[in-house]
């Protein structure tokens, strides 16, 4: 008779009714392919008394998820509550202190402690596993950890948020305004009722911090790094981009010069026919660069309830074959902190759209700001408004350095012609 694995689900939202559904259906292929039986023995949700659209055993409800790692007969715990504290925060440390294995799709959690809870599962001989946090169906974290073993990376980047670049697309194909597609976005499902971790760029700069910490074997990141979200991406840079002959993607880099690493998250303007300009809607994509294997692409779905679902069986299996895993692909003894490179260091091309008043001497005045800041103009389109008496001002720069381009913005929106902070966009070279 094959063994018997118990197995804990806490959290029964959106993520863990869907992995219930799925582990119940596919309970015979599991056992064949671990040789051993997945059982769910309890459901923790935080209100135990709502209509559920599955119908589940009342046996199998369990009221306080914090007295699950106490438990004897429980082999594993699948935390899906979500949040980088509370309740998954206090499970998952002390179900690891109990000698429990712990499979979690909660990025939040593991960009801010994972370090800590990866020790803990070493110290206690049982697996972390969270291939469900980043990038939900892509297979990216054990790919990294297992398949690319051989390879020094030296970059990762791509679209980890399926949410913006959803939005970033539809405006594109139906020239519709951010807010217009936003709200389509929440009435599909695509976005949250409260997308802001989405929008401004913390939820991608989460999942850039667990991958670039597997990808380099180093302790996950805790420096301020640059996030910038969409919210300020307007239709008209979406255009004007377009007829320039690039797209505007939400783009996680990171990579490592000078020895030091450097992570970014912000909108780029990225030549049109690059392969992550034509990832388009809910989909990721993220690029592996290394030695030996080159560049390396995968692409799919980055959310919901069956790509994520489909990494905790991922997950959930790989527990039940056995062996323990360092949660991070080495031990936490070889993990070293890595040295920052300096933002103000990095250089870069960039689009610019300046608004200003329709005057005579202000292109003049404002070319002088570029001059006087050292960057130099590749193109310039000026479009004139002339009903409302203004102008808006096109740009594209030569190469220059992000401290530059801090001078010239803090410069251009003191100018007595310009009517608001101009639009600044980073071109990222493919
Ligand atoms: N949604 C996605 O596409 C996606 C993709 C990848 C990763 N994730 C991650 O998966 C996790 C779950 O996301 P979700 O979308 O399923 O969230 P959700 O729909 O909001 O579900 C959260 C669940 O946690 C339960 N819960 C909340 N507080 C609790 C507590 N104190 N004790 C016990 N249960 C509690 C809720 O109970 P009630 O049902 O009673 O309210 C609910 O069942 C998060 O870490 C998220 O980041 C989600």
């Amino acid at each position: 008779m094959a063994e018997m694995i118990n197995i804990a689900v806490v959290g029964f939202g959106n993520i863990g009714s869907y992995f219930y559904k799925t582990l119940e259906k596919n309970k015979n292929n599991i056992s064949v392919k671990t040789g051993k039986i997945p059982n769910i023995k309890y459901i923790c949700a935080k209100n135990i008394n709502k209509k559920r659209s599955i119908k589940i055993p009342k046996s199998k409800w369990f009221k306080n998820p914090l007295k699950l790692p106490l438990i004897d007969d429980l082999d594993i715990i699948v935390e899906l509550i979500g949040g980088s504290e509370g309740v998954a925060k206090k499970l998952v440390f002390s179900a690891l202190k109990n000698k429990k294995h712990v499979i979690t799709a909660n990025k939040a959690l593991m960009a801010k402690y994972g370090d800590q809870l990866a020790e803990l599962a070493e110290s206690n001989e049982v697996n972390l596993e969270y291939e469900a946090s980043v990038a939900g169906g892509i297979p990216i974290i054990r790919s990294i950890k297992e398949n690319l073993i051989a390879n020094k990376i030296n970059k990762i980047y791509g679209i980890l948020n399926g949410t913006t670049n959803f939005i970033l697309s539809s405006m594109e194909s139906s020239k519709k305004k951010f807010s217009d597609v936003l709200n389509e976005a929440k009435n599909l499902g695509f976005a949250e009722t409260n997308p802001s971790s989405d929008l401004d760029g913390n939820d991608s700069a989460s999942k850039l911090r667990i991958l670039s910490s597997i990808a380099f074997n180093k302790t996950i990141s805790k420096n301020k790094i640059l996030i910038e979200g969409i919210q300020n991406i307007n239709l008209t840079d979406i255009l004007h981009a377009k007829k320039l002959g690039f797209k505007i993607k939400l783009l996680s880099i990171s990579e490592i010069k000078e020895n030091k690493l450097i992570e970014r998250v912000h909108p780029c303007l990225i030549q049109n026919n690059s392969y992550l300009a034509n990832i388009d809607g809910v989909l990721n994509a993220i690029v592996i660069d290394g030695k030996p294997i080159g560049k390396s692409i995968f692409q799919g779905e980055g959310a919901g309830p069956g790509p994520t679902s489909s990494a905790l069986i991922s997950d959930l299996c790989s527990v039940m074959r056995g062996n323990i895993k360092f949660p991070f692909g080495i031990s936490s003894i070889f993990r070293k902190k890595i040295a920052k490179f300096n933002i103000l260091n990095h250089s870069c091309s960039s689009y610019l759209r300046i608004e200003v008043k329709d005057l005579p001497g202000v292109l003049s005045s404002i070319t002088k700001i570029f001059s006087k800041n050292k960057i130099s103009i590749k193109n310039l389109i000026q479009n004139p408004d002339k009903k409302n008496k203004k102008a808006s001002i096109i740009i594209i720069t030569h190469t220059n350095s992000e401290k530059n381009y801090n001078n010239l913005l803090f410069n251009l929106t003191k100018n007595k012609f310009v009517l608001k902070k101009p639009t600044f966009i980073r071109i990222e070279k493919m």
